[in-house]
């Protein structure tokens, strides 16, 4: 494991397509805990520019002091990427290149008081945004954005059924949103421990032949609810065809996603722009981890990386 506690995945591949020149400036849209961005820092050096922009302000944090001895000139964003179109407007030097690798880092995943881990007791928060601005915890304050211990308590059965069948793709989800109707119903379900246990008692003997823990994909669900991933994901895709306006001309973008759902919409949203000429595919149907990096790193394993350059304007 990465002393930083994440892996970056896919990074030799990133590094090749985005093919950063020194100079260059380069917006990181999912900071993390800096491993791409350390990466193209170095590639674009001490006369380049480097955006950090993530929704953890812990993770930011740590990125960009993560940077600093590259000596690249760095400004950073606490903001969702869905922002960082219109924050680019008015922006100079416009970046060469965009990277999104989306999701949660694994220190999210290893922090039980963040919510998102379903195998140690913590909050049911899953807030990518809690941290310093957000005490984590399972209901949110009046104003303060909904936790997913707030949609385990309010949805109603259907909508948690919809959302689990959608965004987790669990053949379970009608089942699942019945247990937790059900237990909810006799107390408030408190802990990301308590959920689990309510997802592995609704898959049943099911639960012994499935491969990962049955909590999994209502808990990969929630996350996406929570912080809305997938919409953040469509305003961020549904500004690159008015890219001219944020980033440079013949600019580089690349997204990681680990969800088909996500792959979905970046793939054709990159082939509505190759097919009305505004962007060249780098990467035709996608680059995914090498076995090396898929025996060494679980979560590369499915991670999908997609890459278009912005074609100069014809006027
Ligand atoms: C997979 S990690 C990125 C890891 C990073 N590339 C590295 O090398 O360490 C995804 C990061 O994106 C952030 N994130 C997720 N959705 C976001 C959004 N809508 N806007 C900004 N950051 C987001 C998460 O907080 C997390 O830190």
């Amino acid at each position: 494991m990465d002393a930083a506690g994440h892996e970056p995945v896919l990074m030799d591949e990133v590094l090749r397509t985005l093919a950063l020149q020194p100079g260059e400036s380069v917006v990181d849209c999912t900071a993390g805990r800096g491993g791409h961005a350390l990466r193209m820092a170095q590639a674009v050096g001490p006369n380049g520019h480097l955006i950090l922009v993530d929704l953890d302000p812990e993770n930011l944090q740590y990125a960009s002091d993560r940077v600093a001895p590259s000596g690249t000139s760095t400004c950073r964003w606490q903001h969702s990427f869905a922002e960082v179109p219109r924050a680019l407007r008015n922006f100079e030097p416009k970046p060469n290149a965009l990277l999104a690798d989306l999701g949660v880092a694994s220190t999210h995943l290893d922090r039980p008081e963040r919510g998102f881990s379903f195998r140690e007791e913590g909050p049911l928060d899953m807030r990518l945004a809690a941290g310093e601005s957000l005490t984590p915890t399972t209901r949110a304050a009046p104003g303060e954005p909904a936790t997913a211990g707030d949609l385990v308590a309010v949805l109603p059965e259907r909508e948690l059924a919809d959302l689990i069948k959608t965004w987790g793709e669990d053949p379970f989800a009608k089942r699942i949103a019945r247990a937790i109707v059900e237990a909810r119903e006799r107390e408030p379900i408190r802990t990301t421990t308590a959920l689990a246990e309510i997802v592995r008692r609704a898959y049943g003997a099911r639960a012994r032949e499935s491969r990962m823990h049955p909590a999994t994909r209502t808990f990969m669900a929630l996350r996406i609810a929570v912080n809305d991933e997938l919409g953040a994901l469509e305003r961020l895709l549904d500004a690159l065809p008015r890219a001219s306006d944020w980033l440079a001309p013949e600019a580089r973008v690349a997204m990681i996603s680990f969800h088909s759902l996500e792959d979905r919409l970046i793939k054709r949203a990159f082939a509505g722009m190759v097919r009305s000429g505004q962007a060249i595919d780098l990467t035709r149907g996608g680059l995914v981890a090498c076995d090396a990096e898929a025996q060494s790193n679980p979560r590369a394993r499915s991670a999908r990386l997609r890459v278009v350059q912005l074609t100069e304007p014809t006027s």
